[in-house]
């Protein structure tokens, strides 16, 4: 992390700087629902602002044909919406490198916002195209990226404009990445990692990684049934992966070997349909019947995994334990998320996605100590891939 340089005491009054924002946020009835990721980067945008800079803001939202305008993918919300958080006007460009940006970042004043239309609007934004980069840089005298969330795509905006312009890392960026670091080259320890979702294969990468760092590492979600496999029982109709058992045993006996304990589920809710009323019952994992499919994990498995996340002095959550939008089958995922909060005197870091949504629905995220904004971007880090918009800022 200290080989990357913060904007922090760089001269930016009366300068032209072009951020890199993640405002992929949810969209809903030509309003923002969540506008976590907006407040996330309020510190480097005030800083900004509070410095005299000419703030000109960039982002991605959803993923758009590339074509042109798509109303649904309008960054307009978010510009308004930070507007109301920062409690003054924002410009907002119609388009991102076009006739009306130019003329917006020309004539704003020292310490304003103008927001620039969704950089996936243009095809060449995903292609780290040159012509488009150099569009971009031009609009502004300095760069800076605060898109922790977008860190592990190498796109226009994150990547190619790096090398264009002096730049710099915000603050969010920093600070994840600071802390993802930190956690894994020098976690407090016991280091417990709790790792669920539905696919071994999504989540295989960041398993092994663990493994080679963490104490304990406790398993729940679909994956859970693909390892109980490996461990020859039976699963009923629950989500498996074939392909993936054998790996899985492997990872097993890897952690067996390294003395890192892996807990699985010893017991599960289980249901005859993936469906909120279906007909439910809880068993234990040596006898799922035939016929039911495993939806989240039992009451046992919840006291198992609290005790061992009490144990920790960091713990790391990334993906439910089960199919917690189903409130029949949320009990799992709460569980674990009260047990994360419980522990105060561990860092615990929920390392974003659905764990995140996660603690939202269960009023828990002022409990925990790190909400990562990124959730493929996290799990990359934590792998021990490098991040093209990280890497970009060295
Ligand atoms: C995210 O939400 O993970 C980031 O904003 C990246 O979005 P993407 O997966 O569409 O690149």
């Amino acid at each position: 992390m200290s080989d990357i340089k913060t904007i922090e005491g760089v001269d930016v009054r009366g300068k032209r700087v072009i951020v890199r924002v993640d405002f992929n946020v949810p969209i809903k009835d030509g309003a923002v629902g969540d506008d976590t990721r907006i407040r996330a980067a309020l510190p480097t945008i005030e800083y900004l602002v509070n410095g005299g800079a000419k703030v000109i803001l960039m982002s991605h939202l959803g993923r758009p044909a590339g074509e042109g305008f798509e109303e649904k993918f309008t960054l307009a919300p978010a510009a308004a919406r930070l507007a109301e958080l920062i409690d003054a006007p924002v410009a907002f460009a119609a388009d991102t490198v076009g006739d009306d940006a130019r003329a917006k970042a020309a004539e704003l004043a020292d310490g304003s916002v103008l927001v620039l239309e969704n950089l996936r609007f243009d095809k060449r934004e995903k292609k780290n195209d040159p012509a488009f980069c150099e569009e971009l840089a031009s609009l502004a005298e300095l760069y800076v990226n605060d898109a922790f969330g977008t860190a592990h795509r190498a796109h226009a905006s994150t990547a190619g404009i790096a090398s264009l312009l002096p730049a710099y890392a915000g603050f969010l960026l920093a600070g994840e990445v600071e802390t993802l670091s930190g956690m894994l080259d020098a976690p407090k320890r016991p280091f417990v990692a709790i790792l669920g979702g539905s696919k071994v294969s999504d989540k295989v990468g960041v398993i092994d990684a663990l493994i080679d760092k963490a104490d304990t590492i406790i398993i729940g979600g679909g994956m859970c049934f693909t390892f109980l496999l490996a461990q020859g029982k039976a699963v009923g109709t629950s989500l498996k992966e074939e392909d993936w058992v054998e790996r899985a045993g492997d990872m097993i006996e890897k952690a067996q070997a390294a003395g890192v304990k892996l807990l699985l589920p010893v017991d599960v809710v289980a249901a005859d349909a993936f469906a909120e009323d279906a007909n439910a019952l809880t068993c234990s994992v040596d006898a799922i019947p035939a016929d039911v499919m495993g939806l989240d994990i039992g009451p046992e498995t919840e006291k198992l995994y609290a005790d061992a996340i009490a144990e920790g002095s960091t713990v790391f959550w990334n993906g439910p334990m089960g199919v917690f939008e189903m409130k029949a089958f949320e009990h799992g995922t709460r569980a674990v998320a009260e047990a994360v909060a419980a522990n105060k005197d561990a860092a615990t870091i929920i390392g974003g996605g659905d764990s995140v949504a996660a603690v939202n629905k269960f009023s828990l995220a002022d409990e925990m100590t790190f909400i990562s904004t990124g959730g493929g971007a996290s799990m990359e880090l934590v792998e021990g891939k490098t991040l093209p918009g990280v890497a970009a800022l060295r």
